[in-house]
Parts: structure tokens; sequence; C-alpha cells
């Protein structure tokens, strides 16, 4: 975060920094489309499938369906991709020319890996997405619609995704893209959010990848899915989860968790407090709980550059679905409104798993992290 600064002016030396800011912030989207274009030609794939040896450039460039007029560029690629931390250069055996070799970042690309990020990259940058961005001001300008989004399209981009199959499809990969690897995490790193529990609906379940993670890892759970009526039209059959298409704002199934990746930051505090009280008549009053996966702002303010994409996040919301992020105070709020009793955070990268529960009785003996709600709004450590 840049330091207050009362003066209006500034020396040459300050203003060339700035410059060089500016310059940096812009091209940025760069960096975005030099990845979208190294996954399109399938780059982080084929250097990982050389045995784990260097990839000499020669190789590289012949494993490329590119037009031999376009070789000579390819360097460039891989010099902007390798600087942003996607491959590292090395020197091939022969010690002629150089060799890349992938890196955890270009790890998350590999188009056939089950954790793969390259649907959710090509989604969030595909042509259909980015042209909102270019209504963001018009939209500031204007009271009618609800996003930028609705103000390019004519409609919601739940609307969007119900009228055209294309759209829809694209959607709903690029959120099971996120949700193969988060949800890894999610069954590893959060094992115990799941005991004693015997069923669980994912609410905005998508097509179903966060259930299915959850029944692999967790056979005695019995999962349902629960989203639009064209999201489960495109779900793909498996044994291991139910489907039910319906509206959250009118009905949620009844279960002993309620399960919801990427849901509410897609709402205001209104249809928040709408969409859980639903939730929260769903589950045992005793022993329910409402798993909540979003992003809690200013979890890892330490780190400058989470807290960025966390404030990225809450942008695509506003272009997107007039949702927003909340931190940890806000969502304190909402849970509040509804009548819920007490809360748990674990944060998980960039996002937090939130539990969040109908009673207090049900958790004693839980972490000192748990907070309890019902007016009293401090730390239920001191209950406990
Ligand atoms: C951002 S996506 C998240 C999908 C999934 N939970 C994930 O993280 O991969 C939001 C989901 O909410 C669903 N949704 C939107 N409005 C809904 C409604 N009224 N009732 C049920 N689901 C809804 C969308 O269809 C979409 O699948």
């Amino acid at each position: 975060m840049a330091t207050p600064i009362k003066k209006q002016e500034f020396t040459a030396e300050e203003l060339l920094q700035a410059q060089a800011q500016v310059f940096h912030h812009v091209y940025a989207q760069i960096g975005a489309m030099s990845l979208n274009c190294a996954i399109e030609l399938d780059i982080p794939g084929i250097i990982s499938k050389h045995g784990g040896e260097p990839m000499p450039l020669s190789n590289l460039i012949s494993s490329l369906p590119i037009s031999a007029k376009k070789a000579a560029f390819l360097p460039r690629l891989m010099r902007i991709l390798t600087h942003m931390g996607y491959f590292v250069q090395e020197t091939a055996s022969d010690k002629k020319e150089v060799a890349y070799t992938i890196t955890p970042l270009s790890k998350v690309l590999l188009k056939d890996s089950p954790t793969s990020l390259s649907s959710w990259v090509m989604g969030m940058l595909h042509p259909y997405s980015r042209v909102s961005w270019h209504r963001l001001s018009d939209w500031f300008l204007e009271e009618r619609y609800e996003t930028p989004c609705e103000l390019e399209h004519g409609k919601s981009l739940w609307d969007l995704a119900s009228e055209i199959p294309y759209y829809n499809h694209r959607f709903n990969e690029t959120m099971a893209g996120d949700s193969r690897l988060l949800m890894k995490a999610v069954v590893t790193k959060c094992e115990e959010v799941f005991h004693g529990m015997r069923t669980l609906v994912d609410v905005g379940g998508g097509t179903g990848t966060s259930a299915r993670t959850i029944a692999e890892a967790f056979p005695h759970i019995k999962c349902t899915v629960f989203d639009l009526p064209h999201v489960i039209a495109d779900m793909p059959e498996s044994p291991l989860v139910d489907a039910v298409a319906g509206n959250m704002f009118e009905y949620v199934p009844k279960a002993d968790a309620i399960f919801m990746k990427l849901i509410l930051h897609d709402w205001t505090d209104e249809d928040c407090v709408k969409i859980l009280k639903k939730c929260k008549e769903a589950v045992s009053e005793r022993e329910g709980k409402v798993i909540i996966v979003d992003i809690v702002l200013d979890s890892n303010k330490e780190d400058p550059k989470m807290t960025e994409t966390q404030l990225f996040w809450d942008m695509v919301m506003m272009a997107f679905t007039g949702g927003l992020e909340r931190n940890e105070d806000e969502w304190k709020h909402i849970f509040n409104e509804v009548g819920f009793s007490s809360y748990k955070i674990t944060p998980l990268g960039v996002r937090s798993l939130i539990e969040v529960f109908p009673s207090i009785i049900h958790n004693y003996g839980a972490s000192s992290s748990m907070y309890v709600m019902n007016n009293l709004l401090k730390k239920a450590s001191s209950y406990m």
C-alpha cells in the first residue's frame, strides 16, 4: 500500500518511479495473456512430458504446432513466463542452448491434471468475460444495471449462463477448475470439519466437483449437488453424488451440513441473509452446520500480494455478480442477522473455510478460534 503523501509537488525521480509503477499495473494484463497463450499452446504439458529433464528450446519448438515463421518469437514468450516464475531456464545437457523445466506455478496449469487451473485461467480471460471490464466506468455513470456484465450483455451472469449453453459450460468448467485444486486441500487440511457427518448438500454446487471430492474422501457421507436447472443439466453423471435442481432462495434440501463454495460472495448482504436462513432451516438446530468457502478480507494481512488478490476478487464480484468480498466483521454481521450462534474460520490460501453453527452447545470443546454470536460477539474461548 502506498504511504500517504500530503505534498502536491514531486521530484523527477519520484515521478519516474510512479511512471514505472503505472506501466507495471497496466502491463500486468500482458502477463495474464502470455499465460493464456502458453495454456492454449499447451507449453506446460509439453515440457512436463519431457521425462523430468530440462527440455531444450529446439525440442520445445519442434513439439509445438506453431508456424516455422514464429519459432524465433518463442524464446521471448518463454522469457517473460520464466521471469513470472512459470518455468525455470537452464542450460541443455549439450550446453549449446537453453532448456526449460516446469515449476509449481506451471504444474497447476497442466491440462490433464485433476487439479488443473487451466480452464479457470482461460474462462477468466475469455473475451466474453473481458468485455465487461470495458464497461466499468459506463456502469458507474448509469443507474439501471446491477453490474458491468449486465450493462454489456443485457442480463445477469446467471441468466446468460441459462440462455447460452456454450457460456454455461465454459462457466461451469471455470468453476470446476478451481474446485478440483482447492477441494483437495479442504478434505485433507480440514478433515475434522466432516467428522460425524452423514449427509451434505452442496448448495450452488456447480457441476459437482466439490461434492465428488468430498464423497471420494469420506465415502460414508451421502452428498447431493443443488444448483439451477441448466447447471444440473450440464453435470456429468456420477454414482458418488445425487443432483437436485432448484432455486436456493426458495428451498434448500435438508442435510447434516450445507456446503457453499463461492456462493455468498456473489450476493448482497440482504440476499446472503435470505440464503443463509434457508440453509439454517435445512440443518438440525442442535447438530447441524453450514460450511462456507469464500474470501475473508485481510485474512493474510502480512502478505500484500494475497491482500491484492482478495481485492481483485472483490472487483470481479462488482463487475460480474453484484456481490462483494467481506472482512470478518462483515461476515459476523450477516451470521448474527440470520440468528447463528457461533462460527469458526480456517484460512485456506486466499480463501477461508468458515463453519457456522446454529447452536453453541454442539460446539463446546472446539478450538479457541470459535466465536460466539447472539449479541455476545466475543471469543468463545472464555465460555469453554
Ligand atoms: C461462482 S459459482 C460456484 C460454483 C461452485 N460452488 C464452485 O465453487 O465451483 C456460483 C453457483 O451458484 C449457482 N446459483 C446461482 N444462483 C442460484 C440459485 N438461485 N439457486 C441455486 N444455485 C444458484 C450458479 O449456477 C453457480 O453454479
